[in-house]
């Protein structure tokens, strides 16, 4: 009999994708859905999934061992949030307001504003104080579901900076349930100190903060903003092949607001996954696919930013490419950090289907971490991370979005929050 040490139970339903790998084409909305359900979980890993009619004949719960109550809820894996610039300091509502007059982002980002003016502030904040505002964010990223989160650098843009920034996460996340993938994102633009010279400052990149940054391995990723205000192709090829080098795993802001060549980029470097994409040509999706690179749509930016074109949801899944869905979280393109309305968005506005959706943000977002054979869907031998929505179906996340919902999340086994609230109506 398997003996377990926490057991979840009063499940109305229990949806998750099943799997090591990430799900495309027709399988990305194949879930598994289990009604009256039951999860057993020991050492923070499932042991047992399955009808709790099945339960008493199925586990012997350990001494002490601690019972949960969905209480007729939801219940889906932990969110994995594959795209995040969680370690910045300041938010920018001012620029939000110009925005809202006519000004666009790009034109703010040509006059210094948008990424510079956070990096300006990211840099005048010492490293315990950014410590500390990473931890509140995983306390709120926790209450909101997500349970594994990537979070980049980017708003340092020195070594000294971008190194602080990947210190803070490292020292928020250590004892925290909130599990955190990092990524050096030291191409995200180009400096105000190097705009004269920006050969300099890729040189800097290659020869000095990519090398250190691996050598007290602070990241599993390196990424680039592939962008007219950012980085060309070329410029990004050298610092990630070098990244590449160093053994860290590749990512790419990807064709975000206009055609750079960016998908086909990202292929050819064999990236983990590429971002944005909302410009990407059926050639650069069909690179992807062929390279297995995870396209990580991030409708909730595409949706702040007020742009026309949705992410190409549909395109992506039709080419076979595996469809992420991640939140962009950062103070300029979307300050939004809830999971639960990123995959509200990739419904309402990229048109992905529930099921889609969920498998997205969660089984195809940890493949694209290399973290997919550990997290992201229910089933026995994976960590377990899940969440109790207070909702009778999965369809009602969507159908009734924008409000939290969110009564219990479990890391590794254990609760670590719970919010009683109303009983839902
Ligand atoms: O993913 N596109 C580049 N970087 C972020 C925005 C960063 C910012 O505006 O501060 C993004 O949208
Ligand atoms: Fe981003």
């Amino acid at each position: 009999m398997t003996e377990a040490d926490l057991l979840l139970t009063g499940i109305a339903e229990l949806a998750t994708p099943l799997g090591i790998t990430a799900r495309i084409g027709a399988d990305l909305g194949r879930i598994a859905v289990l009604e009256n359900a039951a999860v057993a979980c020991r050492d923070g890993v499932i042991v047992w999934v399955g009808p709790e009619s099945e339960l008493a004949q199925a586990v012997r719960p350990l001494a002490g061992a601690t019972r949960a109550d969905a209480a007729g809820g939801t219940v889906l894996p932990g969110f994995v949030d594959a795209h995040t610039h969680l370690p910045f300091a300041g938010w920018r509502e001012s620029e939000f307001d110009e925005r809202l007059r006519g000004t666009t982002y790009t034109e703010i980002a040509a006059r210094g504003g948008g990424i510079l003016s956070t990096v300006a502030r990211t840099r005048a904040m010492e490293r315990p104080a950014l410590t500390a505002l990473v931890r509140a964010r995983l306390d709120e990223l926790l209450a909101l579901g997500t349970t594994t989160v990537e979070a980049k650098s980017g708003y340092g843009l020195a070594r000294h900076h971008e190194m602080k920034q990947l210190e803070a996460l490292r020292d928020a996340s250590a004892g925290h349930a909130v599990a955190v993938v990092p990524t050096f994102l030291g191409a995200h633009t180009v400096p105000l100190e190097y705009r004269g010279n920006r050969e300099a400052y890729v040189r800097l990149l290659i020869e000095e903060m990519l090398p250190a940054v691996a050598a007290a391995r602070l990241a599993e990723f390196a990424d680039a903003f592939v962008d007219a205000n950012a980085f060309s192709v070329d410029e990004a090829r050298r610092v990630l092949s070098a990244a590449r080098a160093h053994g860290l795993g590749v990512r790419l802001h990807a064709d975000q607001l206009a055609d750079d060549g960016g998908a086909a980029l990202a292929a050819s470097l064999g990236a983990a996954s590429a971002d944005h994409l909302e410009f990407t040509t059926e050639r650069g999706m069909e690179a992807l696919a062929a390279a297995g690179t995870c396209g990580v749509i991030l409708p909730a930016a595409t949706f702040f930013l007020m742009m026309d074109e949705a992410p190409p949801a549909r395109k992506l899944v039709e080419a076979g490419v595996p469809v992420v869905v991640a939140t962009d979280f950062n103070p300029g393109s979307c300050p939004i950090d809830s999971m639960a309305c990123a995959v509200g968005f990739a419904c309402l506005s990229a048109r992905l289907s529930v099921d889609e959706a969920i498998t997205a943000a969660t089984l195809n977002a940890a493949h694209s971490l290399r973290r997919a054979d550990r997290v992201g869907s229910i089933e026995v031998g994976k960590r377990a991370d899940l969440v109790v929505h207070a909702v009778p179906n999965r369809y009602h996340l969507v159908y009734r979005f924008g409000a939290p919902r969110i009564r219990l999340v479990i890391c590794a086994g254990k609760v670590e929050y719970h919010n009683p609230g109303r009983p839902w109506a």
